[in-house]
Formats: structure tokens, C-alpha cells, sequence
């Protein structure tokens, strides 16, 4: 059986990725994902990583840290491949890249409506936290505008 390996995206693979990212469900019209997947490769502390069996991409997710707390987004396995171990060997090697750069928390959210993935993280040791996330959009000029 061929072995899941990782890689670091690079700006050829934008396509691909979103095409996960749409795939798996996690994309909204307010979000121009391939302006998240470069701005995401642009940043110093910041990647998204593959997951490939024999050259094919099967998942991904986006990693990095703000200086403070890790972050995971985007974290997505291919529909037909899903519940075959992928997205925990996915999380497993975020992990280790943000335990590479020092970090030794994580945040992450998920999105009200994602309820079935709950069980997951909670199965890899992820616990929901009392907090109530803030936001606001800061640049105008950059909503649903491609960079
Ligand atoms: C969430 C997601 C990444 C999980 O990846 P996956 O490859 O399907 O999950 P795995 O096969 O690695 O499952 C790992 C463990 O979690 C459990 N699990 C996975 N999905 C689950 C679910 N919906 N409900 C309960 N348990 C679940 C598995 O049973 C497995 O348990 P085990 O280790 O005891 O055998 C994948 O389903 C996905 O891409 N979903 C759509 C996108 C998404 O919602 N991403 C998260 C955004 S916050």
C-alpha cells in the first residue's frame, strides 16, 4: 500500500487546494479562498500543508501562529476519502510543524452548523474553550476581492 506523505503548497497548488477546500465544504461567498491560500503562503509564520498518496492530493490544511497561540484552518480531506484516518494524520502532522516552531497551544474554531466535527477534534484531545470569538473586517477594499 503506497504511504500518505506531506508537503508545503507552493503557489502551483492553489487549484487543487481549493478545489479541496470547495469539495470538503469549507468554502463561503464571502471568502475568496485563493486570496486565503496566498496570503497564507506569503506569510513567514504561516504554510499549508498536503497530504498526497502517489502524487494525488487527498487533503490539506492551513497552519501557522500569530506570535502567541497556533492556528489551524482549512483542515479537509477529499469527500471519497474521508473517515479513513487522513484528517488525524493531517492534524498530527500540523501538530508537529507548529511543535517545530516552538508553539505549545492551539487554537482553532469551527463553524456553528460543523457540529459532526466535534467529535473528532474532541477525539484528538482538542476541548471547546468559554470564549466567543470577535471579528472585524479592517481593509474594505480586500472583501471579496481576489489579492
Ligand atoms: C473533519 C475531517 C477533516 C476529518 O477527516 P477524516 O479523514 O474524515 O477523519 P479520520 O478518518 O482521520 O477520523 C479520525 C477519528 O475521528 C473520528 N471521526 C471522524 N469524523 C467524525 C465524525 N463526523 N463524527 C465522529 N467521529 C468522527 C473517526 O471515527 C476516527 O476515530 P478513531 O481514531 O477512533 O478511529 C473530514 O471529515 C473533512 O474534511 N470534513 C469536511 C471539512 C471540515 O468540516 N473540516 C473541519 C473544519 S473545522
Amino acid at each position: 500500500m503506497s504511504k500518505l506523505t506531506f508537503r508545503i503548497a507552493t503557489r502551483t497548488d492553489q487549484k487543487s487546494t481549493v478545489q479541496i477546500w470547495h469539495d470538503a465544504g469549507l468554502t463561503r461567498p464571502h471568502n475568496i479562498p485563493e486570496t486565503d491560500f496566498d496570503f497564507a503562503l506569503k506569510g513567514k509564520e504561516s504554510d499549508i500543508l498536503l497530504a498526497e498518496k502517489d502524487g494525488q492530493l487527498l487533503g490539506t490544511c492551513m497552519v501557522g501562529h500569530d506570535g502567541h497561540r497556533g492556528a489551524i484552518y482549512y483542515l479537509a480531506v477529499t469527500p471519497n476519502q474521508q473517515g479513513a484516518g487522513l484528517g488525524k494524520a493531517i492534524m498530527q502532522a500540523a501538530e508537529d510543524y507548529l511543535l517545530a516552531k516552538g508553539v505549545w497551544k492551539i487554537n482553532l474554531f469551527v463553524r456553528q452548523g460543523n457540529e459532526k466535527v466535534h467529535q473528532f477534534y474532541g477525539g484528538l484531545g482538542y476541548a471547546p474553550i468559554e470564549a466567543l470569538a470577535f471579528a472585524k473586517i479592517i481593509d474594505q477594499s480586500k472583501v471579496g476581492k481576489n489579492s
